[in-house]
């Protein structure tokens, strides 16, 4: 499996780390987790896994929803995100790990949520592969990202931010379909404080294509 470069990795884990004390404060974070939870459509849930994780968020929303999830995994560069979601949520695993390359057995997983961090993986198609193979084939994965108009992209020095690649139901669309993943439904949201998301559930296509 292929992961990060090292420095892009690393800026993202630094830029995260200096985030985990004060994260939990952003109502829009909170209040999209619960909106997401609300989103997912699998009646029993049984083993989630959380990408890009952050301190954890959307499994605690999960875990606040019913049925509850039997398993919970979160994963994360950043060491002081998890360290926040290991604190909050003592009943889920939470593992440092790139998205690009996840430490989960084929076919484990009923319901994959990446919520905000697709426009910080440079290779989301990696990403969107490992999806496709850890997923149940009757798995869902769900994804929330900022549609760009009310948040423009945000060009960085030390990592890419590119809120655009991942803004519309057809560039989701299109990036699952490699992976053999099949965009099935979709939403908007805006928070109150202006910001606007685009929810968006995958579901596996065949899984001979993601092999
Ligand atoms: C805006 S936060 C979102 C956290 C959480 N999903 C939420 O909704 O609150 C973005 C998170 O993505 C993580 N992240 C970015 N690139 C990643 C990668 N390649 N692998 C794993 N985590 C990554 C960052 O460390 C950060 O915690």
């Amino acid at each position: 499996m292929t992961s990060l470069p090292a420095d892009v990795s690393s800026a993202v884990a630094a830029a995260y780390d200096a985030r985990a004390a004060t994260y939990d404060e952003s109502a829009m974070h909170r209040d999209l987790a619960a909106e997401v939870a609300a989103f997912c459509s699998l009646d029993a849930p049984r083993d989630v896994l959380d990408v890009a994780t952050g301190t954890g968020l959307v499994l605690r929303a999960l875990a606040a929803s019913r049925p509850r999830p039997r398993g919970m995994t979160g994963v994360d560069l950043s060491p002081d995100m998890l360290a926040v979601a290991r604190r909050e949520l003592p009943g889920a695993a939470f593992v440092r790990a790139d998205a690009a390359a996840l430490p989960v057995a084929d076919r484990s997983v009923d319901l994959v949520t990446c919520v905000t961090a697709l426009q910080l993986m440079p290779r989301r198609d990696l990403v969107l592969a490992e999806w496709a193979r850890v997923l149940r084939p009757t798995g869902r994965a769900v994804t929330a990202t900022f549609t760009g108009f009310g948040r423009p992209a945000r060009p960085r020095r030390d990592h890419p931010v590119e809120h655009d690649a991942v803004s519309t139901p057809a560039r989701i669309a299109a990036l699952a379909a490699p992976a053999g993943l099949r965009l099935r439904r979709h939403a908007a949201w805006r928070h109150a404080d202006g910001d606007a998301f685009l929810l968006a559930e995958l579901e596996v296509v065949s899984p001979e294509v993601a092999r």
